[in-house]
């Protein structure tokens, strides 16, 4: 059987008071209502039928492209109203029919698949999702049958004072056999109070004419958060924080204080990974085992292998190979590649650059489109004078070398390996192997004599 989604979306957002439409606010890295599109494309082979109006139309559009259809809803009369609209596209073309909201991120595809199962195994003219809450401000209640179908759904300014006590609500997902809604749809009125066509009158009809409108009790009420104002949207921002961590928990991770503790849906970390308090891992950050993340720290779109260190740091796009670290108060940008067991201290920042394996970078230093050997040492101060106010030029320093505090390394230059500069250099021309230069600008001095110890750097030079 063919199922169609119908996404609602039509409303102004008027409680959301924002510029920009309600549903296309960030929720977990990405626009509240792409959660809803997912769930359509899930469950259905046909684009989800998306209903807009005037505000949300041309932003709606231009964010889903190809992946949905349209339908306009001149005047915002009613959910019923909005449901309505679809039937041109849809009558025909499918014999089930699922609607959802834009704005309700915290949704399941689990339990959407099981309203579809609920509708199909009991025949039902339609299924509905309820939730049992005492808060039910704004919600329809609903009213059963000895049997437990639903006869009613009462929208609250037209309830009884009776009514409004029943704490069974409806969370506004329905999956309708597609004659049955094209059917009775046109049927429904507007409303006494507010005068809308209400979609929650199709259970009573399906009740007057002898079909079944099933309930689907949800066991977990805050997947059917709806989100209208932007506590609302806090709130639900928190539950879905609340999902994560405890995913990333129950699969290995210790985090030492979750409530601020900020992590993507699209973050992987591994297992004995222990992240400490006001840390935030986004986008598609991968975290190896064993590592010590934060506190303090921002993590985006980037690799850390095991048992790294990260602390009160900043990282943007970059790798850092295992048994590395960071920090306190350092900064990769887009392109660092930290190689395994280096160490970057505190103050120091990197971009399109690569430190390489057992480096040490302990303090105030800047690297920028530069590669660095093994086991190099650059001393406190160091600067990659990459830019020269046109254009970004290469640094390279090969293994084993030392640079000594500020010195300046004047792009593009290339210093060989064993070699060392001296404390302020600033080195305007390439460097052979085994030279010692200093000065400014930077001359050669002599030939570095001794042979290092394979693990000089490791020491550091403060
Ligand atoms: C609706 C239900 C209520 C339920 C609640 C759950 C009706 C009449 N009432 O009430 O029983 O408990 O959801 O959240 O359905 N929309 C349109 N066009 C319209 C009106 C609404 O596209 O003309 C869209 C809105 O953008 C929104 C959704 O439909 O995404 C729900 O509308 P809303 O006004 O929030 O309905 P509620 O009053 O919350
Ligand atoms: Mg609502």
């Amino acid at each position: 059987m063919a199922l169609a989604v119908v996404i609602l979306a039509a409303g102004k957002s008027t409680r959301f008071k924002s510029a920009i439409p309600k549903v296309l606010h960030e929720f977990g890295e990405r626009p509240m209502i792409e959660s809803s599109l997912d769930l359509a494309t899930q469950l259905s082979d046909m684009p989800p039928v998306l209903v807009v109006g005037a505000e949300t139309e041309a932003p709606l559009r231009e964010w889903a492209g190809d992946r949905a259809r349209f339908v306009f809803q001149a005047e915002r009369l009613g959910t019923g109203h909005a449901v309505l609209q679809a039937r041109p596209l849809l009558e025909g073309t499918a014999d089930r029919v699922l609607v959802l909201y834009g704005d309700m991120p915290l949704l399941r595809l689990s339990t959407l698949q099981r309203l579809v199962a609920l509708q199909e195994e009991d025949g039902a003219a339609m299924a509905m999702v309820t939730i049992i809450r005492d808060e039910s401000q704004g919600f329809g209640r609903v009213l059963r049958d000895v049997e437990g179908n639903v006869v009613q759904v009462v929208e609250e300014p037209e309830a009884t004072p009776e009514q409004l006590r029943i704490r069974e609500l409806n969370a506004g997902l329905y999956v309708y056999d597609a004659d049955f809604l094209w059917q009775h749809l046109p049927k429904v009125t507007p409303s006494a109070k507010k005068g809308e066509i209400y979609l929650t009158d199709m259970a009573e009809l399906a009740a007057s004419a002898g079909l079944k409108a099933v309930p689907l009790v949800l066991e977990d009420p805050t997947e059917a958060m709806g989100i209208n104002t932007r506590v609302n949207f806090a709130s639900a921002q928190a539950v879905l924080r609340r999902r994560i961590n405890e995913a990333c928990m129950l699969a290995g991770a210790t985090l030492v204080d979750p409530a601020t503790t900020y992590i993507g849906p699209d973050v992987a970390l591994g297992r004995d990974t222990v992240v400490l308090p006001n840390t935030h891992l986004r986008g598609t950050t991968q975290i190896g085992e064993g590592c010590e993340i934060g506190p303090n720290t921002i993590i985006v779109d980037s690799v850390i292998g095991d048992r790294c260190r990260v602390t009160a740091s900043v990282i943007e796009s970059s790798v850092m190979e295992q048994d590395s670290d960071i920090g306190p108060f350092s900064h990769l940008r887009p392109g660092a590649h930290v190689r395994t067991g280096a160490h970057i201290g505190n103050f120091a920042e990197m971009k399109k650059s690569t430190l390489g394996p057992g480096s040490h970078m302990g303090h105030f230093s800047y690297l920028g489109d530069a590669t660095i050997g093994e086991h190099v040492n650059i001393g406190a101060g160091t600067i990659t004078c990459n830019y020269d106010g046109k254009q970004k030029h290469p640094t390279v320093v090969e293994g084993h070398v030392f640079i000594g505090s500020d010195s300046l390394l004047i792009a593009p230059v290339h210093i060989g390996e064993h070699a060392k500069t001296g404390a302020g250099s600033v080195v305007t021309h390439d460097v052979p192997a085994r030279t010692i230069v200093y000065g400014v600008p930077a001359r050669p001095h002599g030939i570095v004599e001794e042979e290092p110890p394979a693990d000089a750097s490791t020491d550091g030079e403060d």
